[in-house]
């Protein structure tokens, strides 16, 4: 319902956002209040899905070492090809294995796979997030599916000096029971060596939709992913997002690199809990697509900051309204902070482009390994009226 009354909106035009008559806005009214029940009633299922965390492991009888037999083994999951099941802090050859979310992670072989079967509401968008962690193979990816969307997340570029990174993606429920499968496609000479896999949570999310305070959606970066209380590093939202099946509703991440998603808890956020950061240079460019009138002047704000994440040094965002660019210098000292800016322009075209980079690269100044960047918040689009 919620989603079906944002559908409607959105296939509106913009100019009848602002209510005139009283039947439309007891419509937005009833549709805003449809919205925050169905949030209420399901916010509890956000979080960790059942046995998430794998803290709930297969009996001894079904372990031979860390190699799980049997496909029903681990409680609540399903399991095909070699699983491992790791406890945290053993070794592997010089390896330590760590895992951040309580004891206990799986680990996937060449070809292995887990599921898990749950309800949802058809037609609902929902976003998965999932910590992984590279152990010894040369490529690793993982394809991540709820039938029939399916994405294949690179796993290459290391972002956390830990190892760990958490991994952000999105589907639309097309029934309203469904199964996650998570699969490692790779075909590695040792069939051990995949990825480590812990703490998979789930969240229903609210697509938001332009209002009249602001054109583009989802500005403040407020809807997004499941964030894990009890890790430090974010969320990566994964590159090659389009802006239907976004786990930041509004957004898509066009380059060939992820941006992360941050949360006040763990870092410094210019405006509201959320915002990103600009990990990977050039290669980590975030968009958005909005309506806009040939002739007509607006008003691209923003904020740009650091995540008080050590990460230090000079930093430039490069800001595209179209072909309209704006370069946003700011001196990071990465101990928090942040400054605004403003880019004017004259749309000549009814969809502009708005596109957001970070000009360097920069790594975190304590530990010279982890991938970070300047922080991007709070994106308004206003269109100024000439007196
Ligand atoms: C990913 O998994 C889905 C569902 O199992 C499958 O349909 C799809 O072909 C897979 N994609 C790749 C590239 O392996
Ligand atoms: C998060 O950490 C706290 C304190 O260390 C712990 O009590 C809690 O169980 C952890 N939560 C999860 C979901 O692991």
């Amino acid at each position: 319902m919620c989603s079906l009354c944002s559908l409607q909106f959105s296939s509106l035009p913009l100019t009848l956002f602002k209510p005139k008559g009283h039947r439309m806005r007891r419509l937005v009214l009833l549709c805003a209040l449809l919205c925050t029940t169905i949030h209420v009633a399901f916010s509890i299922r956000d979080g960790l899905m059942r046995n998430g965390n794998f803290e709930l492991g297969p009996k001894p009888s079904d372990l031979k070492g860390t190699q799980v037999i049997g496909r029903f083994s681990i409680p609540e999951w399903e399991i095909t090809g070699f699983v491992e099941y790791i406890k945290s802090g053993q070794k592997q050859g010089d390896m330590l294995l760590v895992v951040p979310e309580g004891a206990y992670a799986v680990r996937l072989g060449n070809e292995a796979s887990i599921k898990q079967r749950f309800m949802v509401i058809k037609g609902m968008y929902y976003s998965i997030t999932f910590s992984a962690a590279r152990t010894c193979a040369q490529e690793e990816r993982l394809n991540i599916s709820v039938s029939p969307d399916w994405g294949v997340l690179p796993m290459q570029t290391m972002y956390s000096s830990n190892g760990w990174d958490s991994y952000a993606w999105a589907f639309q429920a097309e029934f309203p029971e469904v199964v996650i499968v998570i699969h490692n496609p790779g075909v590695e000479e040792d069939p051990a060596c995949g990825p480590l896999i812990d703490s998979i949570a789930i969240r229903a999310l609210f697509p938001p939709r332009p209002t009249n305070k602001n054109i583009l959606k989802n500005g403040g970066f407020e809807e997004g992913p499941y964030v894990f209380p009890n890790t430090s590093w974010g969320v990566l939202i994964p590159p090659n997002i389009e802006d239907d099946h976004s786990p930041l509703p509004g957004w898509m991440v066009e380059s060939l690199k992820a941006v992360k998603y941050i949360d006040s808890d763990h870092f410094s956020v210019p405006q509201g809990r959320r915002a990103v950061e600009l990990v990977a240079g050039k290669e980590s460019a975030i968009a958005q697509v909005a309506r806009t009138i040939p002739g007509r002047t607006y008003a691209l704000t923003f904020a740009v900051g650091d995540a008080s994440n050590t990460c230090a040094g000079s930093m430039i965002v490069e800001a595209f309204a179209g072909k309209n660019t704006l370069k946003v210098p700011y001196e990071s000292k990465g101990k928090g902070g942040f400054k605004r800016a403003e880019l004017r322009f004259v749309a000549d075209s009814t969809r502009t482009r708005f596109t957001f980079y970070s000009t360097f690269y920069h790594m975190r100044s304590d530990d010279f390994s982890s991938l970070c960047g300047p922080v991007l918040d709070d994106v308004k689009l206003l269109s100024i009226r000439k007196p």
